[in-house]
């Protein structure tokens, strides 16, 4: 259409030159050419105009909106309390901005032995939760529920039984993208009840 327009238009002037007569200087008319292809380009159709929509925000997760029972955090450390009832202390750990490093102390202070009631805390997003429990489980005891070298796994203690403690510190900068976070004990079924949230604020 445009085209044609422009066409029309460089015949409109040939002919316009044609009939001004000799007295014309010929170097008026090349102003006209770059005037047609200015409004053509105006009149070009908008490259892609789709609107860049940020991806849904994900809903929050029933781990994620835990959080009744914070854990005590302080100097990038904390520590929660384990027993025989299958049960953290704490159902949500916020790790300050500030620490470049943070330690999980885990106590157990019921009395049964680590084959019967074995707790440890394993952090990995809320994704790989339940693939590092499957995995987890195929380790055995001997590697405490966690595969070898599971490179989901930020940060995993030892498994412990009634009267032990462990501690595991990890760089926090794992947890700064690619959450949301969780920690859990991958004995066998205990991450149904001992689960939490883990993040960074
Ligand atoms: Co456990």
């Amino acid at each position: 259409m445009m085209k044609f327009q422009s066409a029309a238009l460089a015949v409109a002037c040939a002919l316009a030159l044609a009939a001004c007569g000799n007295d014309t200087p010929p170097p008026a008319e090349p102003a006209a050419t770059p005037q047609a292809t200015e409004a053509a380009d105006a009149g070009a159709p908008p490259a892609m105009e789709q609107e860049a929509t940020p991806a849904a925000t994900p809903a929050p997760s029933d781990t994620a909106a835990q959080g009744s029972d914070p854990a005590v955090v302080a100097d990038c450390a904390t520590t929660i309390d384990s027993n025989d009832a299958m049960r953290y202390d704490a159902d949500s750990i916020t790790i300050p901005a500030s620490c470049d490093q943070f330690t999980i102390r885990l106590t157990h202070s019921g009395q049964m032995p680590v084959a019967a009631m074995g707790h440890n805390v394993v952090v990995t997003s809320q994704a790989d939760m339940q693939g590092v429990i499957a995995e987890g489980m195929g380790a055995g005891l001997d590697n405490d529920y966690v595969k070898p070298d599971d490179p989901r796994v930020v940060a995993h203690t030892d498994m412990i039984g009634g009267g032990e403690d462990t501690s595991v510190t990890f760089d926090v900068s794992r947890l700064r993208s690619g959450g949301p976070f969780v920690f859990f004990c991958s004995f066998p079924g205990h991450a149904a009840l001992m689960k939490g949230s883990i993040a960074v604020e």
